[in-house]
């Protein structure tokens, strides 16, 4: 087979790293790419991944047999509906149903008519009204969203109301993120742990992936301006068997039929953005696309073809697979330019890395980087994702920062802390339900993590 992957960050080079291990791969092609997915053998275009016609001319031009999408946008934009339209096998839900992760006021009345467990929320197009339900509440922290796509900056925290009435005029009135935020969703803020959920759904079967954990902020301790994404473990460790089983009950399976009756079908790849409240899990966000840097761990841990998943999903047979995982733990550092992720510089010389942007140890998916003359230059805010996989967290964890530390270039900047709140949770009694010790018991037995 031919596949065309839409794309170019970290995530489409773990897709396609994937995909080229199958024996039904016969040539993997991307678009726009970065370096490190030209050098993995993947020819790259330079259509944007948002230019909707250029893609459906390339696909013909390739006469590829199937093409995945992987970014959010050109899926809101209904880039699958134009490539099905002209007869292409795809991946990657249609407009109608990735409407999930482009409308918040959408994903939260849809929870709301299906009893799905998520913050209690208003929605508002006008400031005014915004700011009186703020005083009216008076509680802080207040979480306020805009309700379409933001590149994952549409989200504000406002720890006081002056910080609140702030987010509100910016979004609604100032238009901070255009269209986006001419409705806003304010909601209940949420504390507990965070566990993202992918999951591979074709409408009548819904097989979540195994559990990671991501680093949204900048710095160490969870400080510094959120991110898309410092660095991830998989699986988490809050995720126990016990949550698994009503997630899948209460929330996973809930949405997928909430779609279909809704008339909006759900196929591709489901994220599940949760918290682990005091009163249950309940979700943060739907995503409607494998996550980054998520999908960075969440892959190298599958023991499946994924060519056969995409292709099961497309003809809603996901059913007829018996998709598999590996024991133990993947983890991944993301390496990104200083300063990111507010200005940042581009074109630097990245040194450690050999012809095909790899080290010995490790997966270096990379996110934005350019080759030039046999160089690999930065050309991004997250640069590349050191993956490791191990017997245990800790083992992948040291296997990742070795690499890290092979890698350099001038203002690099990454986190040192990622894993460590995963290896805690099991040190310190956080875990919920008390499953302490059944998972160190099962550790013992197996030397690997508790998962799904
Ligand atoms: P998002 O950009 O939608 O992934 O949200 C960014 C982050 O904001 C999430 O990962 C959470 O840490 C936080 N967040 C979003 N909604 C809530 C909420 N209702 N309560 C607490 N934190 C939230
Ligand atoms: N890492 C979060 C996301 O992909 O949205």
């Amino acid at each position: 087979m031919k596949i065309l992957v839409v794309g170019g960050g970290g995530r489409e080079h773990a897709i396609i790293m994937k995909l080229m291990q199958s024996e039904k791969t016969e040539k993997v092609y991307c678009t726009p790419g970065n370096g490190g997915i030209a050098a993995a053998g993947a020819e790259c275009f330079d259509v944007s991944a948002t230019d909707i016609e250029g893609v459906v001319k390339l696909a013909k031009e390739l006469k590829v047999d199937m093409v995945a999408v992987a970014p959010d946008d050109p899926l809101v934009l209904g880039m699958v509906d134009a490539l099905q339209a002209e007869g292409f096998m795809t991946f990657g839900p249609k407009k109608c149903a990735a409407i999930i992760e482009g409308s918040k006021v959408f994903s939260k009345n849809l929870m709301k008519k299906y009893n799905i467990p998520t913050a209690f929320y208003e929605v508002f197009t006008e400031a005014d009204k915004a700011i009186a339900y703020l005083k009216e509440q008076n509680s802080y922290p207040a979480v306020i969203k805009a309700d379409g796509l933001a590149l994952g900056k549409g989200v504000i925290i406002a720890q006081n109301e002056e910080e609140a009435i702030q987010a509100v005029r910016e979004m609604i009135e100032d238009k901070k993120f255009g269209e986006s935020s001419t409705r806003i969703v304010i909601e209940e803020f949420l504390t507990g742990p965070e566990v993202s959920v992918l999951s591979f759904t074709d409408g009548k079967t819904m097989v979540p992936m195994i559990s990671s954990m991501d680093h949204k902020r900048a710095y160490d301790n969870d400080e510094g301006l959120n991110t898309g994404g410092m660095g991830t473990v998989s699986p988490n460790p809050y995720y126990t068997e016990e949550i698994a089983k009503e997630c899948m009950e209460k929330i996973f399976i809930p949405t997928m039929e909430a779609m279909n009756a809704e008339g909006r079908t759900f196929e591709g790849c489901l994220y599940f953005g949760l918290m682990l409240t005091p009163k249950g899990p309940k979700v943060i966000e739907y995503n409607c696309r494998f996550g980054d840097p998520e999908t960075q761990v969440v892959l190298p841990m599958l023991d499946s073809d994924l060519v056969e998943i995409f292709e099961a999903i497309y003809n809603h047979e996901l059913d007829k697979l018996d998709i598999k995982w590996k024991s133990g733990s993947c983890a991944c550092v993301v390496m990104a330019s200083g300063g990111y992720p507010e200005k940042y510089d581009k074109g630097i010389e990245i040194s450690g890395l050999d012809a095909k942007g790899q080290i010995e140890c490790c997966e270096v998916y990379h996110a934005g980087t350019k080759l030039s003359d046999s160089k690999f230059l930065t050309n991004g805010g997250r640069v590349l994702g050191v993956t490791a996989t191990g017997l245990t967290l800790n083992g992948a964890l040291e296997k990742a920062y070795d690499g890290v530390k092979k890698i350099d270039w001038d203002k690099v900047h990454y986190r040192k802390d990622i894993g460590q709140r995963a290896l805690k949770a099991l040190d310190n009694d956080e875990l919920h339900l008390g499953y302490k010790d059944d998972m160190e018991d099962y550790i013992e037995e197996n030397g690997v993590y508790l998962r799904q």
